[in-house]
Order: structure tokens, then C-alpha cells, then sequence
């Protein structure tokens, strides 16, 4: 592994997804050994006039969240936050950039104990409005000028872009400045542990690679369910809606994994060079196969118009046109304020031709994969109903993974793609042509939806969304399975 000295940039270090995930999941590298003190520090950068203690006293409650820690743990928190420098500044004129360089600079020459190479990441924990300016400023003054090795590379957040034209803009503007293996676009799905699963599942397991096709498969789930609304958050969401917050990214990135054609082998090129297939291979998304809605309550928020169009939840089917998957619905649902906080991928075959045993009112053969809560992968299958009479039920085969992998610790998504980042592995993060296929797939859904064409239906708040959601389901094939 490389080595000599890292510098880890937050930029937006005050912003809430700097205080929640991006600290939070350097603290558990550091925790871990994968961030050594004598090689790494880490900056917060952002417009704020605070210092270094002021930074370090708001992410405390953060990395401590629960109140009994151990002495151990408050410890770490103590030393890990050492490692913390804040520089202010704003984030399109040199004068900050240079200063955090200086600071850099001299943090490289105290630690560059080794060779003396120089590592430096920032990662953009900022709205991409200043994705551009902020870019062009680390490479006018930031950039690593060490003769001895190392590198620059820049982590880019979502939403990355609103539409197919402002996404291209965005990655010309940023292509100019850095090249394609610096630039890291960050989908916090594709660090979830059973994400990860999803290949190895598929291509190392003789029992799925003959099944997993249009002649056994009726149709495929992918479910994003949150229970909470967007409170606090309303001003955001409202410009982007849930197509644009959960479906076009995190959903999709699942659809590519789960539809995909074995790689040739794991190297990132090669397991994107398959994403992008699946995602060119999607038909147009037709208006009658999207159901749209709103949770009543969404537009109290002040941050919210009065007038908002926009869906807090959606139900689209994808099609894809190819060999393996032509006639299979893919049906994508996300949605706020519902009835439970749930991610999970649901593959249904098809029912058995010529059944004696009449089971198909017990419901069909289905691949569960639980990306959370409670990570679990189960297969409901008809079983033989233990006791003297010969009748059917629905029972399930069940890895649950808090029963077999008990004490084995999952770690975060984050943690698992800023460690990527250390390491210069591409093969979680999203390339740029996959960017693009994937915002040319929701594009002009999107435009129908922002120009008011298409209206979301309300629903109410911890309900499963509007009806019409379900009625979509039924008519695309899927078969409501026992208990679910
Ligand atoms: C983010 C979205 O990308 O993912 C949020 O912006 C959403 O709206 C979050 O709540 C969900 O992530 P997770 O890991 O909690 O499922």
C-alpha cells in the first residue's frame, strides 16, 4: 500500500452530511488503524469563522452519539479530533484555497516521515451549485506537488446534476480540470454490505445462473421505504424530489447489479463496462407505468411552496431490452413518510407450469435480499405443511445475517467508499457514462413531472404510499406473497 503522508480535505465540514456521515466514518477508519496519525490529518474547510476547537466541539456529539461510550472510545474521539485543522474560507476565491494549501504544505513537511509522497483527497460534502468553483480552485492551488509520488483526487456527492444537460455540463466543467480516475462520484448504496453481496450472489452460485432470466423470473422489486418525511431538509428536497433523491441513483445503481451480464472480471472498468449495458438497454419509462405522489403534510414545511409538485414518492417501471431480461418488469418504488424504513430487492419467479398442487394461492417462489434494516437474504419457497395431511405452505430459507454473523460488525457504507478512495479502487463509485445513461433514462420523466404534466397523488403520512401504487404492481404481474 502507499504510503507517506495524507491529506483528507472535508469541504462544507460545518454541512450536515459532513457532521453525520463523512467525520463520523473517518473516526471509524481512524479507529480501525486504516488512517495512522503519522501519516494523516485532516482539514475541515468551509466559509464559517470558527477555530479549530469551535470544529472540533460541534463534531464531538457526532462521533459520540451514544451517552455511555467507554473511556477507551472518548479517548480515541480525543485524539482523532487532534488530528482536525479548520481553515475558513469561501469557495470561489484563491485566497482560501491558498491558505488551506500552506496549511497542507506544512502538515506534509511534519509528516512526510517516509518517502515523502503526498496524498491529498478532498471530498466535496457541498451542494453541487459550487462543484466547478470549488474544483478549479484545488487544481489552481491545491494540487499535490510532491516530485516524490502521490496524488489529487476529488469526491463528488449527489445529486450530481438536476437532468441529462445539467449533469454532462457539470462533468465537462470537472473533466477539464481532472481526469477520470481522480474524480471519485459517490452512491452511498453501492457501500452497503448486501450491495456488495449482489455479485458474488449471482455469478458464484450455480443455483442462481441458470434462473436468473426472462423464463423464470415474472418480475423484480427494487424498494426504498423511509418513515420519516423530510423535515428539515424540505428546501433541498423540494428542487430535487424523490426520482432525483433515491431512484435515479441509489435504485438504479441496484437495477445494474442485479440486471447485469457476468463481468469479465472484477476490475472496476469491467464491472462498469456492464453497468452501462444494462443502463443503455432501458426503453423509454411510459407515463402510464409511473404512479407519483405526495404525502399530505409534505407542504406545511415552510421551506416548502405552496404550490410543490413535487413527488415524495414514486412507483416507475423499468424495461429493459435485451436477451436475458425482455418481458421483466423492474419495478423501482421509493418513497418518504411511509408505513416503514425498508430497502430490499424482491425477485419473483414465475409460477410452477402443470402444478398438482394447487399452491399458487400460497404465493409464489421469491428471492429476498434486505439491504436494511437487518441485513437478511431469504428465498420463500412452497414447503410440504409439517403433519398427517399432504397440503402446501409457504415457508422461507433464511440467512438472516444478525443470527449467522453474530458479533461481526457491518461497517458503514461510507466508511467502506472513503477507504476506496485511500486506496484508488473505482469499482464502487460511478463512472461517467453510467452517470449519464442513468440521468438519460429519467430525463424527460423528470421535465413531464418539473413542467407539471404529471401530478403527484396525495397519500397519507406512515401510510404505503397511494393505492394507485399497488394497483400498478398487481397489473405489472406481481403476486402479493403471505406476510408481506
Ligand atoms: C440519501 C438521500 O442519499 O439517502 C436521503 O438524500 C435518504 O433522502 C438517504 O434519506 C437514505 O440513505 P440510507 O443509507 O439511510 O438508506
Amino acid at each position: 500500500p502507499e504510503s507517506g503522508s495524507l491529506a483528507i480535505v472535508v469541504l462544507g465540514a460545518s454541512g450536515d452530511l459532513a457532521k453525520k456521515k463523512t467525520f463520523p466514518a473517518l473516526f471509524h477508519l481512524y479507529r480501525q488503524g486504516f488512517l495512522p496519525p503519522d501519516e494523516v490529518h485532516i482539514f475541515g474547510y468551509a466559509r464559517t469563522k470558527i477555530s479549530d476547537d469551535e470544529l472540533r466541539n460541534r463534531l464531538h456529539g457526532y462521533l459520540v452519539p451514544d451517552k455511555g461510550a467507554s473511556p477507551e472510545k472518548l479517548d480515541d474521539v480525543a485524539k482523532f479530533l487532534q488530528l482536525i485543522k479548520y481553515v475558513s474560507g469561501s469557495y470561489d476565491s484563491e485566497d482560501g484555497f491558498r491558505l488551506l494549501d500552506k496549511e497542507i504544505s506544512e502538515h506534509e513537511s511534519l509528516k512526510n516521515s517516509t518517502e515523502g509522497s503526498s496524498r491529498r483527497l478532498f471530498y466535496l460534502a457541498l451542494p453541487p451549485s459550487v462543484y466547478p468553483s470549488v474544483c478549479k480552485m484545488i487544481k489552481t492551488c491545491c494540487m499535490n506537488k510532491s516530485d516524490l509520488g502521490g496524488w489529487t483526487r476529488v469526491v463528488v456527492e449527489k445529486p450530481f446534476g438536476k437532468d441529462l444537460d445539467s449533469a454532462e455540463e457539470l462533468s465537462t466543467e470537472i473533466g477539464k480540470l481532472f481526469e477520470e480516475p481522480q474524480i471519485y462520484r459517490i452512491d452511498h448504496y453501492l457501500g452497503k454490505e448486501l450491495v456488495q453481496n449482489l455479485l458474488v450472489l449471482r455469478f458464484a452460485n450455480r443455483f442462481f445462473l441458470p434462473l436468473w432470466n426472462r423464463d423464470n423470473i415474472d418480475n423484480v422489486q427494487i424498494v426504498f421505504r423511509e418513515d420519516f418525511g423530510t423535515d428539515g431538509r424540505g428546501g433541498y428536497f423540494d428542487q430535487y424530489g424523490i426520482i432525483r433523491d433515491i431512484i435515479q441513483n441509489h435504485l438504479l445503481q441496484v437495477l445494474c447489479l442485479v440486471a447485469m451480464e457476468k463481468p469479465i472480471s472484477l476490475k472496476p472498468e469491467h464491472i462498469r463496462d456492464e453497468k452501462v449495458k444494462v443502463l443503455e438497454s432501458v426503453l423509454p419509462i411510459r407515463d402510464d407505468e409511473v404512479v407519483l405522489g405526495q404525502y399530505e403534510g409534505y407542504r406545511d414545511d415552510p421551506t416548502v411552496p405552496d404550490e410543490s409538485n413535487t413527488p415524495t414518492f414514486a412507483t416507475a417501471i423499468l424495461r429493459i431490452h435485451n436477451e436475458r431480461w425482455e418481458g421483466v418488469p423492474f419495478i423501482l418504488k421509493a418513497g418518504k413518510a411511509l408505513n416503514s424504513r425498508k430497502a430490499e430487492i424482491r425477485v419473483q419467479f414465475k409460477d410452477v407450469p402443470g402444478d398438482i398442487f394447487k399452491c399458487k394461492k400460497q404465493g409464489r417462489n421469491e428471492f429476498v435480499i434486505r439491504l436494511q434494516p437487518s441485513e437478511a437474504i431469504y428465498m420463500k419457497l412452497t414447503v410440504k405443511q409439517p403433519g398427517l395431511e399432504m397440503s402446501t405452505v409457504q415457508s422461507e430459507l433464511d440467512l438472516s445475517y444478525g443470527q449467522r454473523y453474530q458479533g461481526v460488525i457491518i461497517p458503514e457504507a461510507y466508511e467502506r467508499l472513503i477507504l476506496d478512495t485511500i486506496k484508488g479502487d473505482q469499482q464502487h463509485f460511478v463512472r461517467r457514462d453510467e452517470l449519464k445513461a442513468s440521468w438519460q433514462i429519467f430525463t424527460p420523466l423528470l421535465h413531464r413531472i418539473d413542467g407539471g404534466e404529471l401530478k403527484p397523488i396525495p397519500y397519507k403520512p406512515g401510510s404505503r404510499g397511494p393505492a394507485e401504487a399497488d394497483q400498478l404492481l398487481e397489473k405489472a404481474g406481481y403476486v402479493q406473497t403471505h406476510g408481506y
